[in-house]
């Protein structure tokens, strides 16, 4: 039989885990002489990794914490800005993770539909005088569509954020996954008065890891490691001394040039089976990430094409999870970066197989 295919998850390759630094790393640490490592360690994660993340984005230690997962920093952001009620926006479709964190503290999201190029201006500038809180966004190859927001549009939510006071949070676990193009300023180097920034070294190194961080004022990051301190007491500090270690031996290079080399047949493949079976429907052109966003030319019964897909082999993520105000009968979010190239084109043949049909029983 042969395997199932996975369009439901973004997960990483196993074959891109840099499995032999990671041996070497954790024996470094765990032969060492300092126990540090095994300790409970600061709230805002080990030293050595902060030091080397102040010093990779060009800031002070002061504005540097580190976290198991760039959700559990989300959702410590929330806890301590937002209150039931209170606005914030995000991109639709958006992350579902944060979708359903913010439901969890009753904020009254506002959902800005998303072009090709990033957020529909109109809506967005509606939504700004709101009185919003902050907006989420995910401005590199946004999961789930794979978007990048081009540079006017950073600047245009920036100079929103400054002329009506409110924060933005930049999520930006896949920027450095470029796989051709130019790459865009970060909203946090445009305005850092009004943004934070989390990312994470799931996408880049292991998600096993939980390597994660928040790069703030130092107002905010003290804020956050008291949450962290009353909830966690300390983010997983052997896991995060191997990141650090894994980073001051200086593998980030050649591990970032090795995923391009990896996913971008992948991105290729992806997109020239949708051209060859889905060209009547809708996507956008990403140049990294580990997403397609499909937006069906039709609506479609998405739990009876998940069914049929599952027969088939193959498995869909419930599109309607990406969705705030109603839930989409035509979004579908395709990953690419686990499966090789032949993997890829052969879940978008039976995908457009089961859409065809779907569609010629209407
Ligand atoms: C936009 C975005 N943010 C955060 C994450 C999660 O990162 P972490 O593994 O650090 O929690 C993901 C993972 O899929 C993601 O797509």
């Amino acid at each position: 039989m042969s395997k199932r295919i996975n369009f439901a998850r973004g997960v990483p390759a196993e074959e891109a885990f840099p499995r032999a630094q990671l041996e070497l790393c954790v024996q470094a640490l765990a032969s060492s002489r300092e126990v540090v490592a095994y300790q409970y360690g600061p709230a805002v994660g080990p030293l050595p990794l902060r030091e080397w993340l102040a010093d990779y984005h060009g800031v002070d230690i002061a504005n540097v914490m580190a976290a198991d997962g760039s959700v559990a920093l989300f959702d410590i952001l929330c806890r301590i800005w937002l209150k039931p009620g209170e606005t914030v926006l995000i991109e639709e479709p958006c992350y579902d993770r944060v979708v359903n964190l913010l439901r969890r503290y009753g904020a009254n999201v506002i959902a800005i539909p998303m072009e090709a190029d990033g957020p529909a201006l109109e809506p967005l500038n509606a939504a700004a005088r709101r009185e919003p809180v902050f907006m989420y966004t995910v401005p590199d190859f946004q999961n789930p569509t794979g978007t990048t927001w081009s540079a006017a549009k950073r600047q245009h939510l920036v100079d929103l954020a400054r002329s009506h006071d409110f924060r933005i949070v930049e999520d930006s676990p896949y920027r450095l996954l470029r796989y051709n193009g130019t790459q865009e300023p970060s909203i946090i180097n445009i305005g850092r008065d009004v943004t934070v920034q989390l990312s994470s070294f799931s996408k880049v190194i292991a998600p096993g890891l939980r390597a994660a961080y928040l790069i703030a004022p130092p107002d905010t990051i003290s804020a956050a490691a008291e949450v962290a301190e009353s909830t966690y007491v300390t983010p997983g500090n052997f896991a995060l001394s191997v990141t650090g270690e894994w980073l001051r031996r200086g593998f980030l290079g050649d591990q970032v040039a090795a995923l391009r080399r990896l996913y971008a047949p992948r991105l290729e493949a992806m997109l020239s089976a949708l051209d060859e079976f889905m060209a009547g429907h809708r996507y956008v052109r990403p140049e990294g990430g580990v997403f397609v966003g499909v937006t069906l030319a039709h609506p479609i019964d998405a739990q009876r094409l998940r069914k049929e897909a599952s027969n088939a082999g193959l498995d869909v993520a419930d599109g309607d999870g990406f969705f705030i105000s109603k839930p989409s009968a035509t979004f579908l979010r395709l990953p690419f970066s686990s499966m090789d190239e032949v993997t890829v084109r052969r879940g978008v043949e039976i995908l457009s197989a089961i859409i065809g049909n779907e569609l010629a029983k209407h």
